[in-house]
This record gives structure tokens, sequence and C-alpha cells, in this order.
């Protein structure tokens, strides 16, 4: 890690991942500085899935190292690594079907801190006091991804695009300071596209630092502050939305998508 990279700052440094003889990513390097919105793109296989693996722990690199806090996180388990603050979303939706909404967000707070809320309940004495906490802070959240009046359904009654909203809220709840999003625009609808921009503005401008993966060019290029462009498992370019448009290397690597689809 270079001095110049902040302790806040999540920074993957020389990282490879391996699968038999494939390798899925090779001498990726790039930081995700706090508070802004970094998105990750590149085309279908190009390591974008594999990248957050390595980063919450779901996957050992072969090589290099993932450091956030002065910590690397390709020694930390997955639950470790979401303590720190470093948390995810899935590219396929994953809800507890059978929950309510409302009783989804409470059991992913209760799921966060453990010790944090039996360490509540010992200073304040009171179950029923931390229990209106967690509720209250339920609410916030999801009136913050605009499912409040959906609290009382059946996670598997909602909609495609509220069960991705959902696994959104789901996440919140783990107290991110880094939420890592893998295609949370993917199957919806451009009314839900554009709600789903302006709630992740919104996260950002509560703090958290967002990285991104979508294949929604039009989203990326409006919402990011920087792009982090993969192709075959390297990092290609790295630049603001107007730098990468105008790379190109990254015009080159997406020629076969339609560049139209870039510029949005
Ligand atoms: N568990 C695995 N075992 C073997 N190969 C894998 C595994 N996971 C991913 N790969 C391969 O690694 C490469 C990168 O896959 P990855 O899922 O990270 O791509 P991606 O950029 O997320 O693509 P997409 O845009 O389609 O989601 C692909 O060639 C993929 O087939
Ligand atoms: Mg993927």
């Amino acid at each position: 890690m270079s001095a110049a990279v902040a302790l806040d700052t999540l920074a993957v440094s020389q990282v490879a991942v391996r699968f038999g003889g494939l390798l899925a990513i090779s001498e990726m390097t790039f930081d995700v500085p706090q508070g802004q919105i970094v998105s990750l793109i590149g085309p279908n296989g190009a390591g974008k899935t594999t990248a957050f693996n390595v980063i919450t722990g779901f996957l050992r690199p072969s090589s290099g190292r993932v450091s956030y806090k002065g910590r690397d996180l390709t020694k930390l388990s997955t639950s470790e690594i979401a303590l720190l603050g470093v948390v995810r979303t899935f590219q396929r939706t994953s809800i507890f079907n059978a929950c309510t909404v409302f009783d989804s967000v409470v059991t992913a707070l209760h799921l966060r801190g453990r010790a944090e809320v039996f360490g509540a309940i010992i200073r304040s004495a009171s179950v029923v006091a931390e229990e209106h906490r967690l509720r209250a802070e339920a609410e916030d959240i999801l009136h913050l991804v605009g499912l409040a009046h959906r609290l009382d359904e059946v996670a598997g009654t909602l909609s495609y695009g509220e069960q991705r909203l959902l696994a959104l809220a789901m996440a919140l709840a783990a107290d991110p300071k880094i939420l890592l999003l893998d295609e949370p625009a993917a199957g919806l609808n451009p009314s839900e596209t554009q709600k789903f921009m302006e709630l992740i503005r919104a996260i950002r401008d509560r703090g958290i630092t967002v990285l991104l993966v979508e294949h929604d060019m039009h989203m990326v290029m409006s919402i990011s502050d920087r792009i982090v462009v993969l192709n075959n498992g390297q990092m290609i370019a790295g630049g603001t939305p107007l730098e990468i448009q105008n790379h190109p290397d990254v015009i080159r690597a997406y020629l076969g998508e339609g560049l139209t689809n870039v510029k949005g």
C-alpha cells in the first residue's frame, strides 16, 4: 500500500485469482476512496463479481492483498469483513422469502450487532428499549429505500424491483462503511432504475462509500465519481466518467457490445 492511500480507503493491490487453468483476475490494483461512488465496469466475464468475492472474503485470491483500515481483508472471514463495514449485495437477489419486509430488516439488524445489541441491553438493562431502537432503525432504512408502505408484506410476494430494494435494505442494516452493489439495476425497468440511481446517491450522501458493478452505462456515467474498467481480469483504465468515455482502450474493449451503449 502506498503512503498516499488513506487508512479508510479500500485498496486492492496486485490481486490474482486462478480457477484451475483460468486466470480470472490478474494483477488487479485499484483504490476506492472514502465517500465516493466508484463503479467497476467491464464486459461479461471480466472479473467484476470475482473481485467482489475477493474483497468480501467469499474467495481467497491466489496472490495479492486487499486492505481496509490497516487490515488485510484476505486474512479475515466474511463476517469479520462485514463487521469492519465492508458489506455487499449479490448479483442474484437473496432475501428471506417467508419473512415480512419489516422482520427481514430487523433480523439483519440483529445479525449485525449481536455483541453491540447485548452490550446495549446490559447498559440500559432494557430489552424493550433496545427492541424499540432496532424497530426505529428498521423503519428509517425502509423509508430510505422506499419500502415503508410495504412493511407487513411477505418478502416473497414483493415485485422483483421491490425484492432488489429489500436486499439493499438488508445490506444497509449491516451498517456498511463501504457498500458493494453487484448489478443492482439488472432487470429493473427505466423508472425503477432511475429511483435506484437516486437511492445510491442518497446512500453516498449519508457518508457510505459505494463500489458499484453495473452494466447500465447511463447509470454508471451519471452517478460515478470514478470508474475502474476491467477487461479479461485486468484493470485497463481508471478515471472520471468523461475520461473513461474517451479512453481508446475502453472503446476497444466495448466495441463488441456497442459503443453507443457506453456513451449512454
Ligand atoms: N467459481 C468459479 N469457478 C470457475 N470459474 C469461475 C468461477 N467464478 C467465475 N469464474 C470465471 O471467472 C471469470 C470472471 O467471472 P466473473 O463472474 O467475475 O465475471 P463478471 O465480470 O462478474 O461477469 P458478468 O458481467 O457476466 O457478471 C469468468 O471467465 C468466469 O467464468
Ligand atoms: Mg458478475
